[in-house]
């Protein structure tokens, strides 16, 4: 792969800023930093253009003791085969679970199952995040 460079102008308290914030995060240099950068945004226009096959997870903690939220949570899984293409359980506590699910697919699709789980009566947090198939990404 061919690399470029490019020059930045930025006013001297961003930069300041960028490279503690860099520093905190690990970063070994300002370059590969801005390539993270460049990609997360990439990442972000794949799902807001929507034509792409994208991945994500959706994470869900629940009281498996209230009454129909189990059933439901499983209800809608089984109406999504094929999108939801993992799930992982895991007994919290007595009472709590968290799911954790892998899904494929459309993000128009995919945010809809998220919004329909997430938001099952019963569902204490919920959260969908969004990430790449990683076959266009530099
Ligand atoms: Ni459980």
């Amino acid at each position: 792969m061919s690399l470029s460079r490019f020059g930045v102008s930025l006013e001297s308290k961003l930069l300041n800023d960028f490279d503690e914030l860099i520093k905190e995060s690990g970063y070994p240099n300002r370059s590969e930093a801005i390539r993270d950068l460049i990609r997360d945004r990439l990442v972000q226009r794949e799902w807001e253009v929507g034509e792409k096959e994208i991945v994500g997870t959706i994470s869900l903690v629940y009281d498996h003791k209230r009454r129909e939220l189990p059933n439901n949570l499983t209800e809608i899984q089984h109406e999504f085969v094929g999108v939801i293409i993992a799930s992982m359980h895991v007994h919290l506590d007595k009472h709590n679970c968290l799911e954790v699910l892998i899904v494929k697919g459309n993000p128009g699709q995919i945010k809809k199952i998220a919004d329909n789980l997430i938001g099952t009566k019963g569902v204490k947090h919920g959260k969908l995040t969004m990430t790449t198939v990683g076959r266009d990404l530099a």
